[in-house]
């Protein structure tokens, strides 16, 4: 992909050879500018349901498996960004997910989280593989996503490596009637040894400013 810098040389040249016909000392700096802003936008993320499990004031805490938990160790990380590229600080992202065999915690906190990012809008938990419940299609887990001066968003992430999709998501992710979005399936990476399997998932989270 060409850089912003050398969009940026392009333009100065074809400005100096005449072939931009614009007052270019005055306009192609607002023109550059408007290119890198439209290039560095970004889509929101796709709203998704709220779902009936979700519980206020999951602690503050990134290791949602404990040692000894059973199933797929699982690691997210993401960062949180609004819709012009921006990085958000600080925002809050809450997590809640099911255990491996597709049970919620309803009396306590397990595998409930309150995430807050850095400065530079960075998240990650460690835990594991959700399961699968009667009541959904696929394995999923819920956020709430909230920073000042944006707009709350409630979405779930799903796996593109869930037995539902049969290795193709894009063909499969309307098998669950309630995943709206294509984009919130997102592929997992098989980390680690044969005796310690670690999947890895990203999810990046658009907000859209109030
Ligand atoms: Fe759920």
């Amino acid at each position: 992909m060409t850089s912003a810098l050398s969009r940026r040389e392009i333009l100065a040249k074809c400005a100096a050879l005449g072939s931009l016909t614009v007052a270019a000392s005055i306009l192609l700096p607002t023109v550059l500018s408007a290119w890198e802003e439209k290039e560095k936008s970004r889509i929101p993320t796709p709203w998704n349901e709220l779902g009936p499990f979700y519980k206020r004031r999951a602690p503050r805490t990134s290791t949602l498996r404990v040692s000894g938990d059973p199933g797929l160790p699982l690691t997210v990380s993401g960062q949180v960004f609004d819709t012009r590229g921006q990085r958000v600080p600080n925002a809050t992202v809450e997590v809640w997910q099911t255990d491996h065999l597709g049970h919620y915690d309803i009396n306590g906190y397990r595998y409930r989280s309150t995430l807050i990012c850095d400065d530079s809008g960075k998240y990650a938990f460690d835990s594991v593989m959700p399961g699968h419940y009667p009541q959904r299609v696929c394995q999923h887990i819920h956020y709430l996503a909230s920073a000042e001066g944006h707009k709350p968003l409630t979405t779930q992430l799903y796996f593109a490596t869930d037995p539902v999709f049969e290795g193709d998501p894009d063909k499969n992710f309307r098998r669950d009637p309630l995943i709206g979005s294509r984009d919130l399936v997102r592929p997992v990476s098989i980390g680690g040894d044969p005796k310690s399997i670690l999947a890895s998932v990203a999810f990046e989270i658009v907000l859209e400013r109030l």
